[in-house]
């Protein structure tokens, strides 16, 4: 053991050694060293410096910054994926999410990928080639739920308001009556245009038709309130980069046993074998059977990560977590106002307390602004996505970000840039 260890100590020394005398030989030499070898592609130059990540203000939608906590629980040794340890682990997760969506389905889970996985997941599982889908489109995530159904060979029919406005239940019902889909498709929190969706009664209308409901929290989970079994949603999922503060690259999913019946009786198998829900309910132990088998190798540094997120989330109470979106979004909004800038969601009550939605101040160009404030300030604030492109510029304050004193530096950042960046248009 001693002779081991003296061994390891002496060849981690040489292994030092040899890797300071390579510094100090200059890299045109080395490179020329290599010639001699068999490979006909040199190692790129920049394979050769060290990684380097700058520090930002991460105060647009997404990712937000994560805390020191979460990044130390991601940098823990990796085990394997299919260890006992992994197993608790996930199903630590599995509680973690089933209390911030405020379920108690079985059918909990996250998926191996960021919050575009778990929507062709949900897609793609619950519904069948041919079959009708409605698609509620306020902003850019209904458009992309639309394109992923087209896809899958769905008989896809939307139903369309320009960004920042709303449906209200009684033209979400006469659609369903009209449509007869199989699943109804609504985003709670529309980060594009900073609006957060009325969700009461939906499921209701939804289970009278027969009809899942399938509702994105990716950009509101943690920030606004959501119940999902309160509230009759069938399928929900999130990402793990927003107000969960985790970093991108896990998306939490669940799903209740109306959508467990629908999408275990299928004709045909899903589209995608990494997202069939027949083999991530093995993975992920939610199948009632002993054995858990391979299906493919999961992001166990991502699920360290995540596991930690929702503990936070966990000790802080939703409450708490939702209180406090709450009370910074009211005094960012303040804060705004008295730059003279005007929000893009004139109702207070339907604005999403993690996304702030700013209209683009009358004669100036937002990409100017943003990077003005990305230069002087290292920070992210971003322009509008998809049909908000031009209309709006975001800022978003989640989780970790959520402080009146990260609202005070997004001010100070803003109104600096509307001091400095020239007025281009009349
Ligand atoms: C509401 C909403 N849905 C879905 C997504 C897609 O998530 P991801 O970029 O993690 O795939 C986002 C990302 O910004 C979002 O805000």
């Amino acid at each position: 053991m001693m002779q081991r260890t003296l061994f390891s100590r002496r060849s981690g020394l040489l292994a030092q050694q040899a890797a300071a005398a390579a510094l100090d030989v200059p890299l045109a030499q080395r490179l020329d060293h290599r010639s001699a070898s068999s490979v006909t592609i040199p190692p790129p130059a920049c394979m050769l410096r060290p990684l380097e990540v700058p520090l930002r203000y991460l105060f647009g939608p997404g990712p937000s910054n994560v805390p020191p906590r979460v990044l130390a629980a991601g940098a823990k040794p990796i085990i394997g994926h299919l260890h006992p340890e992994m197993y608790e682990i996930m199903n630590d997760i599995k509680k973690g999410i089933r209390y911030a969506f405020q379920t108690e389905n079985n059918m909990t889970l996250s998926m191996s990928g960021s919050g575009h996985a778990a929507m062709e997941c949900a897609v793609f599982n619950a519904v069948e080639p041919g079959e009708s889908v409605l698609i509620a489109i306020n902003g850019i995530w209904g458009e992309r739920v639309a394109e992923i159904a087209e896809r899958m060979g769905a008989n896809v029919h939307k139903l369309e308001k320009t960004p920042g406005n709303y449906f209200s239940n009684k033209e979400i019902e006469q659609a369903i009556e009209k449509h007869k889909p199989v699943l109804f498709f609504l985003t709670h929190g529309e980060s594009s245009a900073g609006l957060c969706h009325p969700i009461d009664g939906i499921g209701d209308i939804c289970r009278k038709h027969g009809c899942l409901f399938l509702v994105d929290t990716v950009a509101s989970l943690g920030a606004a309130p959501i119940f999902m079994d309160q509230q009759n949603i069938d399928i929900l999922y999130t990402g793990s980069q927003k107000a969960l503060n985790a970093p991108p690259g896990t998306a939490p999913v669940s799903f209740n046993d109306r959508a467990c019946h629908k999408m275990f009786n299928r004709k045909t198998k899903p589209v995608s074998y990494l997202f069939d829900m027949e083999h991530l309910s093995n993975y992920w132990g939610c199948d009632g059977k002993q054995d858990r088998m391979y299906h493919h190798t999961g992001p166990v540094s991502g699920f360290f990560a995540l596991r930690e997120s929702l503990a936070i989330l966990a000790e802080k109470g939703l409450e708490e977590s939702w209180r406090k979106h709450k009370e910074v979004a009211a005094y960012l909004y303040r804060g705004l106002e008295d730059l003279g800038l005007k929000l893009f969601i004139s109702d207070k009550d339907l604005r999403l307390p993690s996304v702030t939605t700013i209209a683009i101040p009358d004669g100036y160009d937002w990409r100017k602004l943003l990077m003005y404030m990305m230069k002087n300030h290292r920070m992210e604030m971003t322009g509008g996505l998809g049909p908000s492109v031009g209309m709006v510029m975001r800022i978003g304050l989640m989780g970790y970000n959520c402080e009146k004193s990260n609202a005070d530096m997004a001010l100070h950042a803003l109104a600096d840039a509307l001091k400095n960046c020239k007025k281009s248009k009349a």
